[in-house]
C-alpha cells in the first residue's frame, strides 16, 4: 500500500488529503503536527504499523503490521459544532459502531466511546483538541480497529478483554473497505452531533445498560450503581445507592461489576 493507492480506495470517501505511513510512531502525533500546520478539514492519517500509538489514560497503543486499522482524522469544528466538542470521541463510537453494523456486526459502545463486540474490545479511541489560546483549531479523532487477532497486545497489558473482527466475521472484507465505510459514517454522524438521533443511537447501543457497574477515576474515588444512560451533554448517568450521579467524560474508566 502507499499513498496513492490508498487515495484511489478511499476516492468515494469525504477524505480531503491523506497521509499514508507504513510504520510511524503515532497517527495521533502525526495529525496533530499536521493540524498546526493547516491540515484542511477531514484529511486523514493512516499508518499499517505504529510503534508509539498514544491511548487513554496515557497508555501506549502498538499497532502490529498488517493487522490493523490504525488512522487519525483532522476535523475543523464549524461554529454550530463548537457546543459539543466532547462529542467528538463519542462521533467516532458511533460511526465505527454504524460502519460495523453494516457489515452484519453488533456492536455496543462502552461509555464513552469503546466499541465492543461479543463483550470484547474491538477498536479505542483517542480524541485530542488543538487549542489556540481559549478557540479550538482542530480536532484529532484518533481511531484503532483490531482486524486480526494478531492485532491484540499480550493479555496483561490490557485492562480490557479485547478482541478482532476475525474472530466474529468469517468473511472479513478488505481492511481499506472497513476503513472507506467508517469514514463515511464520520461524515454523516459529524452533521448529526449532540441532535436527537444521535443521542439515540448512542444510547441504543451503550454497553452495561441496566446492569450494575463501577467507575474508576483518581485513585480511591471509586462509584458503583446501575447504568442508566447518558444525559444530553454525553454524560454518563449511575444510579447509585444515595440517588443519581452524572459522570462526564473524562479520566474515568466503566467496567461491570465483579469483572
Ligand atoms: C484507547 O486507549 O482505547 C484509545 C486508543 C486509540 C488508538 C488509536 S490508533 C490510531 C490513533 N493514533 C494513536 O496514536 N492513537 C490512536
Amino acid at each position: 500500500m502507499d499513498s496513492d493507492q490508498l487515495k484511489i480506495l478511499l476516492a468515494h470517501t469525504p477524505v480531503s488529503e491523506l497521509r499514508y505511513f507504513e510504520t510511524t510512531g503515532s497517527t495521533n502525533e502525526d495529525a496533530f503536527a499536521w493540524l498546526i500546520a493547516g491540515a484542511p478539514d477531514f484529511a486523514l492519517v493512516v499508518a499499517n504499523q505504529q510503534t508509539a500509538g498514544r491511548g487513554r489514560f496515557q497508555r501506549r497503543w502498538i499497532t502490529q503490521a498488517d493487522s490493523a486499522l490504525a488512522f487519525s482524522v483532522i476535523l475543523r469544528p464549524r461554529p454550530e459544532e463548537m457546543p459539543f466538542l466532547q462529542l467528538y470521541s463519542p462521533l467516532g463510537g458511533i460511526a465505527v459502531a454504524a460502519g460495523l453494523e453494516q457489515l452484519q456486526l453488533h456492536p455496543q459502545i462502552k461509555w464513552p466511546n469503546d466499541v465492543l463486540i461479543g463483550q470484547k474490545k474491538v477498536c479505542g479511541i483517542l480524541a485530542e483538541t488543538a487549542w489556540d489560546g481559549i478557540n479550538p483549531l482542530g480536532v484529532v479523532l484518533g481511531i484503532g480497529i483490531n482486524i486480526l487477532p494478531a492485532a491484540i497486545p499480550l493479555s496483561d497489558s490490557l485492562s480490557f478483554p479485547a478482541g478482532s473482527l476475525a474472530e466474529f466475521l468469517p468473511d472479513l472484507p478488505d481492511r481499506w473497505e472497513i476503513l472507506a465505510v467508517i469514514l463515511q459514517q464520520l461524515k454523516g454522524w459529524q452533521s448529526r452531533m449532540g441532535n436527537e438521533a444521535f443521542m439515540r443511537y448512542w444510547q441504543e447501543h451503550l454497553a452495561f445498560l441496566d446492569q450494575e457497574v463501577e467507575i474508576r477515576g483518581v485513585p480511591g474515588t471509586e462509584l458503583s450503581g446501575r447504568l442508566v444512560g447518558i444525559d444530553p451533554s454525553g454524560e454518563l448517568i449511575l444510579a447509585t445507592d444515595t440517588g443519581e450521579v452524572n459522570i462526564q467524560v473524562g479520566d474515568v474508566h466503566l467496567r461491570l461489576r465483579n469483572n
